[in-house]
């Protein structure tokens, strides 16, 4: 499958070096032939990086999103807002917004539905702490999580799957290829069960300190379909090695 690099730039730019960061990869994107790339800047650079990456190969994803179309929900953005804006993805379920903003597997599955209903992608994100590593249950973690906030609508066109060991964001600990490959495997068991054939087309992401070093091992496990790049994406040249070691077919 052909890998999907996306850059969770999380809370970090402002406009002018973010819409720097944007004009070279869209730049060096339209010469290149490279996997697919998604740049997922913070709220505030949406609109303007919707601007420098219209007409470039490179898609715009959000961080996040209300459950609702519309409505008194003051400091939200609804998903329809987002495809107006020229949103193709949303992340929704990350770890750092499930641990700050108590969001659970129910809420997260309510506003990946929305993204749906949308029209946009939902990148469904994962991954156990270090605590239920070390206890063992990793691998029932991620399936619970996977079964509660994945919704109905789900299907190969509309949802990505993220696996974030919650214990390698930000720590420059990255899980080892083999787990990965052990992780990602039970999720596409998991997936094929939960959508039949069409779970084979669900892309399936690692993230958690993917970096220009250890990206191509990562990107080279099995049912690993792409990346979800946090610090690493902050650097133009860092991150455009990442996006070369992704599979262009
Ligand atoms: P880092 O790449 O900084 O570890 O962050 C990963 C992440 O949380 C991407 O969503």
């Amino acid at each position: 499958m052909r890998s999907l690099i996306a850059g969770n730039w999380k809370m970090n730019s402002l406009l002018a070096d973010g819409r720097e960061r944007a004009g070279v990869i869209a730049a060096r994107a339209g010469g290149a032939d490279v996997c697919d790339i998604l740049l997922c800047p913070p709220a505030t650079l949406l609109g303007e990086l919707a601007a420098r990456l219209r007409g470039s190969p490179v898609m715009l994803g959000a961080q996040d999103c209300h459950a609702e179309a519309e409505g008194a929900f003051t400091g939200d953005i609804a998903a329809p807002m987002l495809a107006d804006l020229g949103c193709s993805h949303v992340i929704v379920g990350h770890s750092e917004r499930r641990r700050d903003h108590g969001e659970t597997d129910a809420s997260v599955a309510a506003k990946a539905s929305a993204v749906h209903d949308a029209g946009l992608a939902a990148i469904v994100c994962l991954g156990e702490s270090a605590e239920q590593r070390d206890a063992g249950g990793a691998r029932d973690v991620v399936r619970g999580q996977l079964r509660a906030s994945v919704p109905r609508s789900a299907d190969s066109t509309n949802t990505i799957v993220a696996y974030e060991p919650v214990w390698a964001i930000g720590t420059g600990d990255t899980a080892t290829p083999d787990n990965v490959a052990a992780l990602h495997r039970n999720l596409r068991e998991d997936l094929l069960d939960i959508l039949g054939d069409d779970g084979a087309g669900i892309r399936l992401l690692y993230g958690g300190s993917v970096n220009a070093g250890n990206a191509a091992e990562l990107l080279a496990v099995p049912d690993v379909d792409g990346a979800l790049v946090g610090g690493a994406s902050l650097n133009v040249d860092e991150f455009w090695t990442i996006v070369e070691s992704g599979r262009t077919a």
